[in-house]
């Protein structure tokens, strides 16, 4: 060990008595550090920034039954915190691969769980976009999954960090990709829009009811940050009232993030593959955050029970329970449906 003192670290300069911006949360990115700041924040029902709290945890477990021994593959590893409840159901013996398009987030959630004690041979993390779930899944010898979890969509680490360009909240680059070295920054992509195919994306991502107003005003245009677009989508509607506004500017958001990282199109290559990846008897559940998603998901699981590749499915979306939805906002759109794949019949 180094005989020389740390530098002092002074903390974050900001203004007022509580730090506002992302970077200057050096509490809540510390939450080893700092455990009662971090408390304070989730007592009052908002997610630390840096961190994520994992939804329907307990729903989850239920409709996946993870066993010892089983192996899981948790498509949308983010945080790690589904991931931190399937693993020691998984033990002895089973294993957890973990997927993330996130080549930022995913090596420190990696960090967490092997600090959290689970080493390579009850975890692996796979740097990869799911619809490579068959590719993934090769590397366990073509053992099939007994239990698949996907959590749709964005972490509140990618939402709250400017730099990543997802949300209208905060200022950043223009960007909204999961994978920033891959695909094009929402930028490009309504530069090279035209406004008949931008009113067609966010008709079909976001049901926007403003659609051809604001594709008009947006389509081919620049704009470098998060809040020009932002200001731009109120500035189109700006005789309607504020609230709509809000909401329109969130939707178009919505459907920028769900072009950017072509959602619908993994989504259904998933959907397509699980049987395949599945063992007999084997469970998938999938947590969708809009109607888009669910309807897809809906879909196959219904086509997968009337061709007898599912034994039974989900009768109905599952919803977060009211406890839940108050102390995480986030949780308030979601939407769970299950699967379990049927066994071969035996042959006559
Ligand atoms: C809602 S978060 C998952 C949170 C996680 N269940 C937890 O408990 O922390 C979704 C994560 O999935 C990732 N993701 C979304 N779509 C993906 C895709 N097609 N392939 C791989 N990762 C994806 C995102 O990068 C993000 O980290």
């Amino acid at each position: 060990m180094s005989d020389i003192p740390e530098p002092h670290k002074r903390r974050p300069r900001y203004s007022g008595k509580n730090p506002r911006r992302f970077e200057h949360k050096y509490k809540e990115h510390a939450p080893s550090l700092y455990p009662e700041a971090v408390q304070k924040i989730l007592d009052q029902g908002k997610t630390p920034a840096g961190a994520h709290r994992p939804i329907m945890v307990p729903e989850i477990l239920e409709a996946l039954a993870p066993m010892p021994g089983d192996l899981a593959v948790d498509c949308t590893l983010g945080f790690g915190g589904h991931s931190q409840a399937l693993l020691p159901r998984l033990l002895p013996g089973g294993r957890l691969l973990g997927i993330d398009a996130d080549p930022i987030e995913l090596p420190r959630t990696e960090a967490r769980l092997r600090e959290a004690g689970f080493l390579s041979d009850a975890f692996t993390a796979h740097r990869c976009n799911f619809a490579g779930i068959t590719a993934v899944l090769a590397t366990e010898n073509g053992r099939r999954a007994n239990v698949v979890l996907a959590d749709l969509g964005v972490s509140s680490m990618q939402l709250d960090n400017p730099a990543r360009g997802f949300s209208l909240k905060y200022d950043g680059p223009l960007d909204m990709r999961m994978n920033p070295s891959k695909g094009q920054p929402a930028r490009e992509l309504l530069l090279r829009l035209t406004p008949g195919k931008l009113q067609e994306i966010l008709t079909e991502n976001a049901d926007e009811p403003h659609a051809a107003a604001v594709s008009t005003t947006l389509a081919g245009k620049d704009f470098p940050t998060t809040l020009a677009l932002a200001r731009e989508v109120r500035t189109t509607l700006k005789t309607r009232p504020n609230e709509e506004q809000e909401l329109s500017a969130r939707r178009v958001f919505q459907a920028l993030r769900i072009a950017v990282n072509q959602e619908f199109d993994v989504l259904d290559t998933l959907l397509k593959q699980l049987p395949d990846c599945l063992a007999e008897g084997g469970r998938v559940a999938i947590l969708s955050f809009h109607s888009g998603e669910d309807r897809r998901v809906k879909k196959a699981f219904e086509a997968g029970l009337h061709d007898g590749v599912y034994g039974v499915i989900s009768q109905e979306i599952i919803r977060a329970g009211e406890q839940e939805r108050r102390a995480n906002p986030r949780s308030k759109s979601a939407k769970l449906r299950w699967a379990r794949k049927a066994h071969s019949k035996a042959p006559a």
